[in-house]
């Protein structure tokens, strides 16, 4: 069994996936480790959606990419014209992270368990990325539309995105480390 150092730096962000989907304890244990993440003043303000429709993870990539086309953000505007690009990559599983707006350290909480569910992932040799580019749909004028449809709860904001599924690629190596990145006062 590998340590959970060994874990933390064995993961990778996977963005080809089996179609195969995750194992129903598997999904548990990962949404266990979000909600055992640590929480501002232990408000544990955050809400997991989780995603294993096939036709809806598709719309909503198609949605996300037609309001990215029109960003002011050159990239997002690229990766939005690229018939090839996924912004879930194809992963069976989608879990979206929402905070509770009026919590005002929430969007951290929702971090912290985005992390978690990551390492939880790989931990269990599931492939995982963090997949942001579905926040352009949320912030756009069809937002609130898609709240509704995904039950997002009343007063939650959808933070952040990781997609989970049984890895399609070998194990590449960590990007190099920033130097310098450590000061210690001893
Ligand atoms: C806040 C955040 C947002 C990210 N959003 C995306 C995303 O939308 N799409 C994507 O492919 N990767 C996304 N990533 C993954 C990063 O690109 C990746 O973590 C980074 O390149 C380092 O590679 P590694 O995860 O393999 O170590 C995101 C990561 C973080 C922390």
């Amino acid at each position: 069994m590998r340590s959970t150092l060994q874990v933390i730096k064995d993961r990778r962000s996977t963005r080809k996936f089996k179609s195969e989907q995750i194992k129903e304890e598997e999904l548990q244990a990962i949404i266990e480790a979000g909600i055992y993440a640590p929480s501002g003043h232990n408000k544990q303000s955050w809400n997991f959606t989780v995603i294993q429709n096939k036709e809806l993870i598709e719309e909503l990539n198609i949605e996300a990419k037609s309001v990215a086309k029109n960003s002011l953000d050159e990239f997002m505007r690229k990766m939005g014209n690229n018939d090839k690009f996924n912004c879930f990559y194809e992963a069976p599983t989608v879990i979206l992270v929402s905070g509770e707006s009026k919590e005002s350290l929430s969007l951290i909480d929702c971090s912290a368990a985005t992390e978690n569910m990551l390492i939880a992932a790989e931990s269990l040799e599931i492939g995982s990325c963090w997949a942001e580019f579905i926040g352009v749909l949320f912030d756009s004028e069809k937002g609130e539309e898609y709240k509704r449809k995904l039950n997002i709860p009343q007063g939650y904001t959808p933070y952040h995105a990781a997609v989970f599924g049984y890895k399609d690629v070998k194990t590449t190596n960590a990007p190099k480390r920033k130097e310098n990145s450590v000061q210690y006062i001893r």
